[in-house]
């Protein structure tokens, strides 16, 4: 198949809905990560994105709206709490779990018999909806396992030949993919942590938020771990091409630490990225980019920087930074 590429232009993304609508799938900026979309009322459509991104068909996909008002065209339920989150934190990076409509079909949902919806903050995405006339199911735009990308140009080295168009928007202004939240229970919970972090869902609703337990462990589906609640969650995700260590530590420490080692094996011949953050927004916004070229430059070894604990801004990117370097850390 031959890949079209769109701009962001009115006249372009009508393109692009048409191709939507058709049963067709379309790539497009988001504030996160760019996203690979298609009819989420289809379950033709969402086959196909499990099929382009080489995704196993359990992991649900999240269906992206216009405006908060389409909830209800896609959710049995909208509870107090979620409509208070959605008024205040939509259009933007988080996505709410629901009890589904049957017009949803299980195959965007992976048999659940929730949904997973988010209203995206940025534009070329809520116009493309719009336009389209119907829900875009989208998950990131990557090969499965891949880092997510954050600019076109990603989606092109993924994904160019296997889908209908690109939208060539521009670069993403979050980096880390949505805060996902279930509020199908009395109190919220968090499924995957993102920029929306849990004391901003507590500011709003006045009540407690946690993490789903699962999320908090380790390597994921060892034996007797807990499963979590997001089917995504469990898989290999993010993974660069090259082995990566984490260095944590005191910022001076990870520095000193990740120069010598770096020298060390320049020395002995090999291809050394070293990735340095000095805090999460920067990380978040970069981490996937900076993978992905580390691997385009033929990076043997990334040796980069963890973020200090504490902070649920830097447990959301470590989450994604501890998965990309298969929980190799070394405590200096
Ligand atoms: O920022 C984002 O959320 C991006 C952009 C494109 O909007 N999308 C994204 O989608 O990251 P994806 O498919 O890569 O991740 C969806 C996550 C997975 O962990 C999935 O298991 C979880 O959301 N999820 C989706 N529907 C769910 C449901 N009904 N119940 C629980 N988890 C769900
Ligand atoms: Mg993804």
């Amino acid at each position: 198949m031959k890949t079209q590429y769109l701009t962001t232009s009115d006249e372009d993304l009508k393109i692009a809905a048409e191709i939507i609508k058709s049963g067709g799938l379309v790539a497009f900026p988001t504030e996160t990560v760019y996203g690979l979309g298609g009819n989420a009322l289809s379950a033709f459509a969402s086959k196909a994105i499990y099929e382009a991104k080489g995704r196993p068909s359990d992991n649900p996909l999240i269906v992206h709206i216009s405006c908060t008002e389409e909830v209800d065209d896609i959710a049995m339920r909208f509870p107090d709490n979620a409509r208070k989150l959605a008024e205040a934190l939509w259009p933007g990076p988080m996505t709410l779990v629901l009890p589904k409509f049957d017009v949803v079909p299980d195959a965007t949902t992976g048999g659940l018999d929730t949904v997973a919806i988010r209203c995206p903050l940025n534009e070329t995405a809520r116009k493309l909806i719009k336009y389209a006339g119907v829900p875009i199911a989208a998950p990131s735009a990557n090969t499965s396992g891949r880092p997510s990308p954050t600019k076109w140009e990603h989606v092109k080295h993924d994904l160019d030949g296997k889908i209908d168009a690109i939208i060539m928007g521009e670069p993403c202004i979050g980096g880390i993919e949505s805060t996902v939240i279930d509020m199908t229970e009395e109190l919220p919970m968090i499924l995957r942590p993102g920029l929306i972090t849990p004391e901003i869902v507590t500011k709003i609703l006045g009540l407690p938020c946690d993490y789903d337990p699962a999320i908090k462990e380790g390597p994921s589906d060892s034996e007797g771990k807990l499963v979590p609640r997001a089917p995504g969650m469990k898989y290999k995700h993010y993974a660069p091409k090259a082995q990566m260590n984490l260095y944590s530590g005191s910022f001076e420490n990870v520095k000193k630490a990740i120069n010598e080692e770096a020298e060390k094996l320049k020395q002995e011949g090999a291809n050394v990225v070293t990735i340095i953050y000095e805090d999460a927004e920067t990380a978040a916004r970069n981490l996937f980019a900076d993978l992905r070229n580390a691997d385009d430059g033929g990076a043997d070894i990334i040796l980069a920087s963890a973020l200090p604990s504490g902070e649920s801004l830097n447990y959301s990117v470590m989450n994604r930074m501890l998965k990309s370097a298969g929980y190799n850390v070394i405590e200096v």
